[in-house]
């Protein structure tokens, strides 16, 4: 394990926030605004889904750059305990807000229990080591898909869930948030809050920081703005036959800027024990061919695309209600779809391919 020792660690005597996953894409945007709001942070990470920097991962260099503070990296895997033993003694933890998972939902149906291991043990590990080092409040990186096929919309916390989830990834988001609600329900002490976030989509209006995915996109909209910059010819859209207004697949798509701003709308929470859920969405559902035209308008580019069958596992419609996010964290979304493509399209202009050079190492970058 890389990383500072207690040697050199000279400006954490204050409480700091642990993130796991936190050069991740969601895990960088949230880094961002915890520094901007004067929170010091340790990030955790083990680099299977991020591009490594100098002594950083490239994600965590940027938002230095953009908030002119320092963020504590040490590159760890959840299941090595005694790496996180480590990092836990360093530290004075208030918060642990843990985003570190496996998230392809095609993999993990080829791989369930590299899922089942890396998503739950990686947990349950990094659980033990918070109880050792009493540290007792976790924030965790949940998904709409604990919903299933939802029984109505928009769906509220209230839904049922772990009812028809179509893959192991899914799966593992469930199965964590029944682990965290019955460790509150055994131990009194500790304060859970799961965030079960919709679509996260765009990037930081720096366009410095944003989604970088390994390999062709499994998701909607790094698909498209790939297309937009001419790294894959054309979208594939599938179905075009579901029962919504336009027949294509309705999401509620949120911006990663409000997501991340969510996680400090839910930091209060952790003064108070027990398990709290929240959706974190827009509350508004947009189609795929809605997508594709906001995205066009931002890019002022041709998104090529042919309709095809459905995916298995997709739902026709899936939208939250937001309004208990609203009222008891006074988080709401403030950013349209609009910015979402823009800042995308902007992210993924300036950096054609990620946090990577050309795979030619050619000067189109
Ligand atoms: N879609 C396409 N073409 C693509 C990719 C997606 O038409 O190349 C469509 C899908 O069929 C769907 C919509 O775009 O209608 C959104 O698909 P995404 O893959 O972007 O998002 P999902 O809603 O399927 O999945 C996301 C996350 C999961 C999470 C789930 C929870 O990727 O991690 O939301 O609902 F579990």
């Amino acid at each position: 394990m890389d990383g500072p020792t207690a040697q050199n660690i000279v400006n954490m005597s204050s409480e700091v926030i642990l993130v796991t996953g936190g050069a991740g894409f969601v895990g960088s945007h949230t880094v961002l605004e915890l520094l901007n709001a004067n929170w010091s942070v340790v990030v955790i990470d083990n680099l299977v889904n991020a591009a490594k920097g100098g002594s950083k991962p490239a994600s965590l260099e940027r938002v230095e750059k953009l908030t002119g503070k320092k963020v504590e990296f040490h590159e760890a895997n959840l299941l090595d305990r005694s790496a996180l033993t480590r990092v836990f003694k360093l530290y004075t933890i208030h918060t642990v807000i843990h985003f570190a998972a496996l998230k392809a939902v095609g993999e993990s149906v080829e791989k369930p229990l590299e899922y089942y291991k890396n998503n739950i043990n990686g947990t349950t590990t990094l659980l033990e080591v918070m109880r050792e080092k009493g540290v007792k409040s976790l924030i965790f990186s949940s998904s709409a898909t604990v919903y299933g096929c939802p029984k109505y919309l928009p769906v509220d916390e209230k839904h049922p869930t772990g009812v028809a989830i179509t893959n192991p990834y899914g799966r593992t988001k469930y199965f964590v948030e029944e682990i965290l609600k019955d460790l509150c329900a055994a131990e009194k002490d500790w304060s859970v809050t799961l965030l079960r976030y919709f679509n996260p989509v765009g990037a930081h209006e720096s366009g410095d920081i944003g989604e970088d995915p390994n390999g062709p996109p499994n998701n909607l909209m790094p698909y498209v703005s790939q297309v937009a910059v001419g790294r894959r010819p054309q979208l594939q859209v599938f179905g075009g036959d579901y029962d919504t207004p336009d027949g294509t697949g309705v999401r509620d798509y949120l911006h990663v800027v409000d997501l991340a701003r969510g996680h400090l709308a839910a930091l209060p929470k952790v003064s108070i024990p027990g398990c709290h859920i929240y959706n974190l969405g827009t509350g508004s559902g947009y189609s795929v061919l809605q997508v594709i035209d906001a995205f066009q308008r931002a890019s002022r580019q041709k998104i090529k695309y042919q309709v095809v069958a459905r995916r298995p596992g997709d739902v026709a419609s899936l939208y939250a209600d937001c309004s208990l996010a609203e009222r008891e964290l006074g988080w709401r979304a403030q950013l349209s779809l609009d910015d979402m493509c823009a800042s995308a399209w902007r992210w993924q202009q300036k950096n054609k391919y990620g946090f990577s050079p050309p795979p030619d190492g050619g000067a189109d970058h």
